[in-house]
């Protein structure tokens, strides 16, 4: 379905994403993993044809992504719907123009000009956001609402692509925890009851485990780790985010030690 034939990034001498190959044979949640400096955002910003690569394949159902041009291309990204740490939602628009920003791609220019939208848009609109819980607030500035409630708008504009793959990059990095959850589990949903591939870029250990069914672990560039969330050991993880690097982080610490906690071990017969 899905394959990266070693794919890099260079940026000057800094290889960002060194010789990166995995292949995705059906629909599935994957989290990327690793510290700060790791190459996840750059891998995912290749995938979407946001950042060039240096050199490398992405294939995509028998397509060469990298080789994508023009409508083409617009095609490709409109099939990866990307979601960001920030949400990049217009903060002065209503919820509802937001999402309808998801159609951009395929509507012409006067008619995107003058905002006019056709009326089943709209409603397609109106029930992803239902879906997500949020068709409340559809009339509402997008600044209106709580963080968790504004990445889950930037989600429903994703859907509006109907997507074959959702691309994010620390989608709840700047949530709290009961609006992480809320968003981590609007993904895995749309991933269990739509069949589409969802891969985010995770900065905890406990949302990879908890959420994906497959997780890879980056460092300086390469793929370190590509397995289960069993397989994620506290040995994994170390070699993941080095050995004592990183582990200040209370999120990641706490992972770690999740990982150690005496209720992961087997049940005594
Ligand atoms: N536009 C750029 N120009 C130059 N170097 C860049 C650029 N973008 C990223 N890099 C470098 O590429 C490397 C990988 O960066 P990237 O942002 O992909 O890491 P990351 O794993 O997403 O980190 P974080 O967890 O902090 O988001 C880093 O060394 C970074 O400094
Ligand atoms: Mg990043």
């Amino acid at each position: 379905m899905l394959e990266l034939k070693s794919l890099t990034k260079c940026f000057g001498a800094n290889m960002a994403v060194d010789n990166v190959s995995f292949h995705i044979d059906r629909p599935m949640m994957i989290g990327i993993i690793g510290a700060s400096g790791a190459g996840k955002s750059t891998l995912l910003r290749m995938m979407n044809r946001l950042t060039p690569a240096t050199s490398g394949a992405v294939r995509f159902e028998g397509q060469d992504v990298l080789a994508l041009r023009g409508a083409g291309m617009r095609k490709w990204q409109s099939e990866c719907a990307m979601i960001f740490q920030q949400f990049n939602l217009v903060p002065r628009m209503d919820v509802v123009s937001n999402v309808l920003h998801g159609t951009l791609n395929r509507r012409s220019t006067v008619a995107s000009l003058f905002n006019l939208y056709p009326q089943s848009d709209i409603h397609r609109a109106i029930d992803i956001l239902d879906r997500l819980g949020i068709a409340g607030h559809a009339s509402k500035r997008a600044e209106a609402l709580s963080g968790g409630q504004q990445q889950r708008v930037a989600i429903a504009r994703g859907l509006m692509q109907d997507p074959k793959i959702i691309l994010a990059d620390e989608p709840i990095a700047s949530l709290d925890p009961m609006n992480a959850q809320v968003v981590m589990e609007a993904l895995r949903r749309i991933h269990d009851e739509d069949g589409r591939t969802v891969i985010a870029n995770l900065h905890t250990l406990d949302t990879a485990r908890r959420y994906c069914d497959r997780v890879i672990g980056m460092r300086a560039g390469r793929v370190v780790f590509d397995g289960s969330p069993e397989q994620l050991t506290t040995g994994a993880a170390r070699d993941i985010y080095g050995a004592d690097a990183g582990f200040s982080e209370s999120a990641t610490s706490t992972s770690i030690d999740a990982l150690e906690r005496p209720d992961r071990a087997p049940i005594p017969a």
